[in-house]
C-alpha cells in the first residue's frame, strides 16, 4: 500500500525498528528495492533527490512506486529528499509524493523554523508528511558540501523549539554522520542522540546511512531513530556491478544481461539493511 512517512515511522515507533529510506537513482533499480522489503516483511521509504525526480518525471515516479506497491502488496512511501526549493516541493506533492524534506538546516534557525512551517502547512493540508533537519550533516550529496569544520551538531534544546513551531513529523539530526561515507565508518554521537530523543517526541531520522557502523544499528534503533537513509552503498555497488558486466558484453546483447545483475546487487543490500534494521527484539524480526 502506498504509505505516508508518517504511517510508516509510526509503525516503526509501535514495534521498536527502523524503516530504510533507499536513495534510488533510476527506475531500473526501484522494483528490486520495494521487492526486498516485501521479502524480509518491512515498510520502505524510496527517496529521490529533485534532480532524479525531474530526470525520472515526478508524475511517472509516483505512478511506478504507487503501482509496485500496490501489486507487491508492500507499505511504501515516496519522499523527496534534501529539498531546499519550495517550488521543487509543491512540484512533488502535487505529482502525488507522501513525504517531503525541507532542508534549511544551512538557515539561521529562526528562517528554518518559518521556511519550514510554510512547507508543513502546504504538505498537511494534503496529506503529506514533511521532514525537518537541525543541524548540518557532513560530506557531499548532489553537489551541495559541507566542510569539516562547518559541521553543527543538533542542540536537544533548538530541537524541542524547533518541532513545536513547525509541526514536522520526523527530525533529520545532525550527530556525526557525514554524506557520501563509503571508504570509512564515523563515530555517532550517541549520548547526544540519547539527549535529544529524551526532550523530542517526533520520530528521529539518520543521514549518511552508509557511513554508520553496523553494530551502533541497535543503540540508534533504541533511542528513537525512525528513519535510517542509506544511499551511497546502494550507488557504488550497482555501478561496481554494471560496470564490471558491460565491460564483459559484446555490444548488441540486451541491456538486461547487465542492469539485472546491478539491480539485484542492490536488493541483497537492501534486504540485509532491512534485516539489521528490524530490531532483533521486534515482533516483526521475530516472526521471520
Ligand atoms: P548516504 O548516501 O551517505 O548513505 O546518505 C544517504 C542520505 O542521507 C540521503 O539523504
Amino acid at each position: 500500500m502506498y504509505k505516508t512517512l508518517k504511517e510508516v515511522t509510526q509503525t516503526a515507533e509501535e514495534l521498536n525498528m527502523t524503516i530504510g529510506a533507499f536513495n534510488t537513482h533510476n527506475l531500473e533499480m526501484l522494483p528490486e528495492m520495494i521487492r526486498a522489503a516485501k521479502e524480509m516483511g518491512s515498510p520502505i521509504i524510496i527517496q529521490t533527490s529533485i534532480d532524479t525526480a525531474k530526470y525520472i518525471g515526478y508524475d511517472v515516479m509516483v505512478a511506478v512506486v504507487k503501482e509496485i506497491a500496490n501489486t507487491e502488496l508492500v507499505d511504501v512511501a515516496l519522499h523527496l529528499d534534501h529539498a531546499r526549493d519550495f517550488n521543487e516541493i509543491k512540484a512533488a506533492i502535487d505529482a502525488g509524493y507522501s513525504s517531503v524534506m525541507y532542508d534549511g538546516s544551512h538557515l539561521p534557525f529562526k528562517e528554518n523554523i518559518a521556511k519550514t512551517k510554510a512547507v508543513v502547512e502546504y504538505a498537511h493540508a494534503k496529506g503529506v508528511s514533511v521532514e525537518g533537519e537541525l543541524g548540518t550533516i557532513g560530506g557531499t550529496e548532489e553537489g551541495i558540501s559541507v566542510a569539516e569544520n562547518d559541521k553543527v551538531y543538533t542542540k536537544p534544546e533548538d530541537a524541542v523549539a524547533f518541532v513545536a513551531q513547525t509541526n514536522i513529523d520526523a527530525l533529520a539530526i545532525a550527530i556525526g554522520t557525514n554524506h557520501g561515507q563509503f571508504k570509512s565508518k564515523t563515530e555517532v554521537n550517541i549520548p547526544l542522540l540519547k539527549e535529544i530523543h529524551q526532550v523530542v517526541d517526533v520520530p528521529l531520522v539518520i543521514h549518511g546511512g552508509t557511513g554508520v557502523k553496523e553494530e551502533d544499528y541497535p543503540e540508534l534503533i533504541n533511542n528513537g531513530i525512525r528513519k535510517f537513509n542509506v544511499g551511497t552503498e546502494l550507488l557504488v555497488n550497482w555501478t561496481k556491478v554494471a560496470k564490471e558486466s558491460f565491460g564483459e558484453t559484446e555490444v548488441n546483447k540486451s541491456l538486461r544481461h547487465n542492469v539485472i545483475p546491478a539491480n539485484l546487487a542492490v536488493k541483497e543490500i537492501v534486504k540485509h539493511k532491512i534485516g539489521l534494521f528490524m530490531n532483533v527484539n521486534s515482533p516483526l524480526a521475530m516472526q521471520k
